[in-house]
């Protein structure tokens, strides 16, 4: 029996809200089960009919490219019924709450939801209220969480790393607004990587935030010194209630990314970032465009990464 409220009660996954406290073994099983997807999107014929007969209803109440796109292609290649709500012509427009929303849409013969939305806590309610058959995934909601571009984002490292255990991560930027920092740093610890670094200045991270298992810098030169792996984040401007920085020209001289301060790492690190990219604020354009660079990567690895998580769940 479990705690955990993404867990039922022989431990597999009902849903998919966090990567917090998830087991390894869990998190593993979708990278293995996502690595033989691989495979299937790089064919002629890219479908399998795991879903087959199946609706997935993607439910984005915030705007995405990346996320809600790749979410699509993957429940298509599995074969499910894909809904996406057009949330600017719903009845939320007119009113109607989140559960009334969900209510009427499960009265559909929804199998799966997958929530975006701007309030933390959003996808745990709706799994909390959804009939006990349907299946929820997290695609992002507030600052707390965003699973599967965690996922995605272990997925890509070991693709170009092969083994967690020997790693330095660093995670570079707005730590305190983003939900992917938060779901890169739960993933990477339970898979056993020895040391995940953030680095931002004091006003971009959350209070306590060496209790999450990382090492903080303040510097960039000291904070990327022999990394293999870089993550870097926007600047979450649509969560910040008051001005954290002096100027945009200022943040990308301390914490932008650019070739001469990417020598400072490994030569043979690799450049990760969840888009989307800010550049010239972040990262420069020599650098996201440059050799080191995976982020295009990312985002085509994301698609076996989500085929993998909508199975395993559609099997549980
Ligand atoms: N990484 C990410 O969540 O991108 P989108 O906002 O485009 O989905």
């Amino acid at each position: 029996m479990s705690n955990n409220p993404q867990l039922n009660k022989n431990g597999d996954l009902e849903h998919l809200l966090t990567t917090e406290g998830l087991p390894a073994p869990i998190l593993l099983n979708i990278l293995d089960t996502a690595k033989s997807f691989v495979g299937v999107t790089e064919r002629d014929v890219k479908k399998v009919p795991l879903l087959r007969g199946k609706s997935i209803f993607n439910l984005f109440f915030e705007p995405s490219t990346r996320t809600r796109t790749t979410f699509e292609i993957a429940a298509k290649r599995l074969s499910a019924d894909v809904v996406n709500l057009n949330i600017s012509a719903s009845s939320q427009s007119k009113g109607e709450t989140l559960l009334d929303t969900v209510n009427n849409l499960s009265a559909m013969h929804a199998d799966m939801f997958v929530v975006r939305h701007s309030q933390s806590g959003a996808a745990h309610l709706i799994a909390r209220h959804a009939r006990p058959d349907i299946h929820v995934i997290n695609a992002g909601d507030g600052r707390h969480a965003h699973p599967t571009q965690g996922l995605l984002d272990v997925f890509t490292i070991r693709h170009y790393k092969r083994d967690f255990r020997n790693l330095r991560v660093a995670i570079v930027g707005d730590i305190l607004h983003s939900r992917v920092a938060r779901s890169q740093i739960h993933a990477l610890t339970t898979l056993g990587v020895p040391e995940v670094r953030v680095i931002a200045p004091k006003t971009l991270l959350p209070s306590k935030v060496e209790r999450l298992g990382v090492h903080v810098y303040h510097e960039m030169r000291q904070g990327l010194k022999d990394v293999d792996v870089l993550m870097m984040l926007r600047l979450q401007n649509e969560r910040m209630l008051n001005a954290r920085l002096p100027s945009t020209e200022e943040y990308f001289k301390y914490y932008g990314l650019t070739q001469e301060k990417l020598s400072l790492a490994r030569p043979d690190a690799i450049v990760l970032h969840p888009g989307p990219m800010n550049r010239g604020v972040e990262i420069d354009s020599a650098v996201a465009d440059g050799r080191q660079s995976v982020i295009l990567p990312q985002v085509t690895f994301g698609i076996a990464v989500r085929m993998a998580v909508m199975s395993i769940l559609a099997g549980n």
